[in-house]
């Protein structure tokens, strides 16, 4: 069997956009393939496809298959059908900040493009492709700065998945471990379940164990336990969107962060700078919610009284100061630099 590693969770196959369907794991590994931008949108909100990276690269090629599929005469005519599709692909998930990066990139490279609309239409293809290449050496840098920070015998807490399934490949949060663990460290991994979607218990799980890396699965709850413990030393964790203020990434972050701060456990963010949103006077980030159904059943059963009130946000904000560095692309970065909002060069 392939390891995770080396897989797509999004790609670009003859026209068509093929994924690994999210939904069916661990259970099944099945690939889904999509022709036009709506079924991009629906794959996005119901999760097919998830994880910040990859739902912006997933977008990035919504637009492009309908660029690839249009028969307008005009450039004015092409701009305008994707920018209908962009319409309907920005309202599939609002807090991963790279689904609004990859699109405004993407339209961008249309409205700067010269020619015919069916060379233009390639140029957008061809621009899809780069950012989902982009991604990978991105990670691959994250998995080199990240794995610096790590130790031999280091046990390293994650949430949520972070890893190839949340990106095009190789991961974010996962990218350091899997890069110290080729260098010889020799590391645990703590998982978190992560309620409500057990994304960390299903696909985080999944992923390491396939690529052999050693995983204990925890309930959201033990995180203060383990920590007080001692059976962690390191906390990292993916981002949704990365603003001066905080760091938007799956709910119950910041419930980690303020305990590893408890604890005196160095807490990291790991994401590419397209998830980094430092637009000067902007504070505001719409945190998903989600169907409350989510909450209230598990495998279809339902599991708490008829009529129950749910509150269910798919993410938190945990402020910068509680991040010791964030491993990105471009090297590891201090929460002061973040908020003076500089990335480096
Ligand atoms: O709701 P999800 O599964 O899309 O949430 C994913 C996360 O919160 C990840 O931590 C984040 O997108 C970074 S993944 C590289």
């Amino acid at each position: 069997m392939q390891p995770m590693s080396e897989l797509r969770t999004v790609e670009w196959t003859n026209g068509r956009v093929r994924m690994i369907d999210q939904t069916k794991l661990p259970y099944k590994f099945v690939y889904v393939s999509y022709k036009n931008y709506r079924e991009i949108a629906r794959a996005i909100k119901e999760m097919v496809v998830r994880g910040a990276p990859a739902i912006g690269v997933a977008a990035a090629m919504g637009i492009a298959l309908a660029a690839d599929s249009s028969h307008a005469k005009t450039k004015q005519q092409l701009i305008s059908e994707l920018g209908a599709a962009a319409v309907v692909l920005r309202k599939s998930r609002p807090t991963a900040w790279n689904l609004f990066w990859a699109i405004d990139r993407i339209l961008q490279v249309a409205r700067n493009a010269a020619g015919e609309p069916k060379k233009i239409a390639s140029r957008v293809v061809e621009e899809s492709l780069k950012i989902a290449e982009e991604d990978i050496e991105a990670n691959k840098r994250i998995g080199e700065h990240g794995a610096a920070l790590l130790n031999d015998g280091d046990k390293v807490l994650t949430h949520c998945n972070t890893g190839t399934l949340a990106t095009v490949s190789y991961g974010t949060a996962l990218a350091p471990i899997r890069t110290a663990i080729k260098q010889g460290k020799r590391l645990q991994v703590i998982a978190t379940e992560t309620r409500p979607r057990l994304q960390g218990a299903k696909l985080t799980t999944y992923e390491l164990l396939r690529d052999r890396i050693p995983v204990t699965l925890i309930v959201d709850g033990a995180v203060g336990y383990v920590m007080n413990k001692g059976l962690v030393n390191k906390a990292i964790v993916g981002a949704d969107r990365v603003t001066k203020k905080f760091v938007a990434n799956k709910v119950g972050t910041y419930l980690i962060a303020l305990a590893a701060q408890a604890n005196e456990i160095p807490f990291y963010v790991a994401a590419p700078t397209s998830t980094f949103d430092l637009r000067s006077n902007h504070s505001e980030v719409q945190i998903e919610e989600r169907n409350a159904q989510e909450v209230t059943h598990i495998g279809g059963k339902r599991i708490v009284p008829k009529g129950v009130k749910v509150f269910n946000p798919a993410f938190d904000v945990t402020p910068v100061e509680l991040v010791e560095g964030f491993i990105t692309e471009k090297g590891v970065i201090r929460a002061d630099m973040v908020r003076a909002g500089v990335l480096g060069t």
